[in-house]
C-alpha cells in the first residue's frame, strides 16, 4: 500500500472512501460538521440514530450520494480522548485498514484531525501497513477461496497546509521504513527452513547491507574454524548445512559515538538434535531464527534512518540437526572466549551459539548489548505470548529497554537474574553446563548466557513467546510477528 500526503478539502477529494476519526467524547467534531454541511444534514441525522458512538475499533459506512466527491464516508471510532495513546491508534488503524481491504476498497483518504500527535501519526502509518501483511510466497494461487484478490492500494493523509504536508511526510517515511523492517523480519521468520538455510540468511544480510550502506562481514565454516567459534560449529556439526556468522555495522558520521550491539539467535531449524523434540508442533521451529530476523530488520531500519549511535548487528546462524556427526549429551566444547561447556541437552542449542556470539561482541567495547533469542518454552509458560522475558546485568540498559518497549508496545517483563540461578548451570566436568536443574528454565538460560556476556552492559530478551503465535492484535498477523524490530529501533533512536 502506498501512503501519500496531500493538501485540500476532503469533501472534494477523489477516493473510494473518506475516513473520519471520531472520539467518543467529541462525536460532533469539526470534520463531521464539515461533512454534515456538504451532506445537507444527513450526517447529523445518522448520528442522531445513535448507531455509531465512537467506540474504539467500531466503524460505520455512510454512502454520500453526491454531496461529497467520494462515494463513501467511514466513521472510525477512537474511544475516549483521555484513553487515547499510540497503541490505541495502532489497534484502530489496523482494524480499519483490514476492514477497508475486506470491503474491496482500493483507495482511502483520511483528513488529519487537528489534535493529532506526531507519534500517533507514525503509529497509524506503521499499523496500517503491518495489518495488511500476508505471507503468500508459496501459494501458487494468490486469491482467497472465493476467488477474490483484495488489496488496498493507497492511503492518502489530507492536511491543511504545505508546511504541515512536509512534516507529516517525514513521519510517513519513518513509519514506512520501520514497517518495512518489521515486514523483513516477518518474512525471514515465516520462511520454511528449506528456503532459508544459514547460508541463505547470510545472503539476505548482505542484501540488507548493500541497499542501506551498512558494512557486512560473513564468516563461513572455514573462517569460523580458524577463529575458534567452536560452540557454533559444534551445534551445526549434525547438519548438512554450514553455519554462518553475520556482522553488520552502522557507523554514524562525525565524532566517536556510543556503540550498541544487537545479537540474534539464528537457528534456521531446531529439531532438538540428538535430544530430539517430539513431532507435535515441530514445524514451528522454522521460526527459531526470529531473534536474528529482528536484528536484521532493525539493522535495515537503522541503515535507512541513520541515528547518532554506532550499531553492530550480530547473528549466529545454524541448523540444529541430529545427524550422525551431531553433538551428543555429555560432550564438552570450548567456547570462543575459552570457557568449557558440558552439553547436557542438545536441544538447549540457542545458548550455545550465543555463547560464541556474545564472546565475539566484547571486542567492539559496546556501551550496551541486547540479545534476542527464542530461547525457552518456559518463557511462554511464564508470560504467554504477551511479553518477552527480559534479564540482564545492567539496570540503566534495562530501563532504556523498558522505555522503548512502552513506546512501541513490544512488551518486556523483567525477570530476576539473581546470582542464585548460577548454581543450576554448574557442571561436574566443565566450567558450565547448558541446562539448569529443571526449575526456572528461562532464568537458567539467562544464567548460562551471563557467563559469556562479560565486559559490557547486557540485557537478554527471551522472545520465544512473542516471536510468533500472538493473538488479538489488529496489526499483528498469525505466524511471525516481527517482534523486536520496533523496540530495537526505538532503543537506538532514544540512546
Ligand atoms: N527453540 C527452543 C525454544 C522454544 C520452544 C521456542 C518452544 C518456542 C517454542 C529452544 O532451543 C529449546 O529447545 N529450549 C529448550 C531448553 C531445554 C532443553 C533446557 C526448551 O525450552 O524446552
Ligand atoms: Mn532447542
Ligand atoms: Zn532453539
Amino acid at each position: 500500500m502506498d501512503i501519500t500526503v496531500a493538501t485540500g478539502d476532503f469533501r472534494q477529494f477523489e477516493t473510494d472512501a473518506i475516513l473520519i476519526p471520531v472520539l467518543e467524547d467529541d462525536i460532533h467534531n469539526e470534520l463531521l460538521l464539515a461533512a454534515d454541511a456538504a451532506l445537507e444534514g444527513r450526517m447529523q441525522s445518522f448520528l442522531n440514530l445513535g448507531d455509531f458512538k465512537g467506540k474504539p475499533k467500531t466503524t460505520s459506512v455512510l454512502y454520500t450520494d453526491g454531496g461529497i466527491t467520494a462515494p463513501r464516508v467511514i466513521l472510525v471510532g477512537l474511544g475516549m480522548y483521555a484513553e487515547l495513546n499510540a497503541e490505541k491508534v495502532r489497534q484502530v488503524s489496523g482494524h480499519t485498514a483490514r476492514m477497508a481491504r475486506d470491503m474491496g476498497l482500493k483507495s482511502i483518504a483520511v483528513p488529519l484531525p487537528p489534535e493529532t500527535q506526531d507519534d500517533w501519526t507514525q503509529a497509524a502509518v506503521e499499523a496500517s501497513l503491518l495489518s495488511l501483511y500476508e505471507f503468500k510466497q508459496h501459494k501458487t494461487q494468490k486469491e482467497d477461496d472465493d476467488g477474490e484478490s483484495k488489496s488496498l492500494d493507497s492511503l492518502t493523509i489530507l492536511v491543511g497546509s504545505d508546511i504541515e504536508k512536509n512534516s507529516i511526510e517525514r513521519l510517513v517515511t519513518r513509519g514506512e521504513t520501520i514497517a518495512n523492517g518489521t515486514i523483513l523480519a516477518r518474512n525471514l521468520s515465516n520462511q520454511p527452513s528449506n528456503h532459508l538455510t544459514p547460508t541463505l540468511l547470510a545472503e539476505k544480510a548482505e542484501k540488507v547491507a548493500e541497499t542501506t550502506g551498512l558494512s557486512c562481514t560473513i564468516f563461513d565454516k572455514a573462517t569460523l574454524e580458524e577463529k575458534g567459534f567452536r560452540t557454533l560449529l559444534a551445534v551445526s556439526q549434525g547438519s548438512a548445512e554450514e553455519p554462518r556468522f553475520i556482522i553488520l555495522e552502522y557507523t554514524p558520521e562525525g565524532d566517536a559515538q556510543d556503540t550498541v550491539a544487537l545479537v540474534g539467535k539464528g537457528i534456521t531449524f531446531d529439531t532438538g538434535g540428538i535430544s530430539l523434540k517430539s513431532g507435535k508442533g515441530m514445524d514451528e521451529m522454522k521460526h527459531d531464527m526470529s531473534g536474528a530476523a529482528a536484528v536484521l530488520g532493525a539493522m535495515q531500519v537503522i541503515g535507512n534512518l541513520k541515528p547518532d549511535v554506532r550499531v553492530i548487528g550480530i547473528v549466529a546462524a545454524s541448523e540444529n540437526m541430529p545427524g550422525s556427526t551431531a553433538i551428543k549429551p555429555g560432550d564438552v566444547v570450548t567456547s570462543y572466549g575459552g570457557k568449557t561447556i558440558e552439553i547436557m541437552n542438545t536441544d538447549a542449542e540457542g545458548r550455545l551459539i550465543l555463547a560464541d556470539a556474545l564472546g565475539w561482541t566484547a571486542q567492539y567495547e559496546p556501551n550496551g548489548v541486547v540479545d534476542l533469542a527464542t530461547l525457552t518454552g518456559a518463557v511462554i509458560t511464564c508470560l504467554g505470548h504477551i511479553a518477552a522475558g527480559a534479564m540482564g546485568t545492567d539496570d540503566a540498559l534495562m530501563e532504556r529497554i523498558k522505555k522503548a518497549a512502552e513506546k512501541t508496545h513490544e512488551r518486556v517483563w523483567e525477570l530476576p537474574l539473581w546470582d542464585d540461578y548460577d548454581e543450576g548451570v554448574k557442571s561436574k566436568v566443565a566450567d558450565v553446563q547448558n541446562i539448569g536443574d529443571g526449575t526456572a528454565g528461562t532464568l537458567a538460560g539467562a544464567a548460562f548466557l551471563k557467563k559469556f556476556a562479560e565486559g559490557y552492559p547486557w540485557v537478554h530478551l527471551d522472545i520465544a513467546g512473542t516471536a510468533w503465535g500472538m493473538k488479538g492484535s489488529t496489526y499483528i498477523p498469525e505466524g511471525a510477528t516481527g517482534y523486536g524490530v520496533r523496540l530495537l529501533v526505538q532503543l537506538v533512536e532514544d540512546w
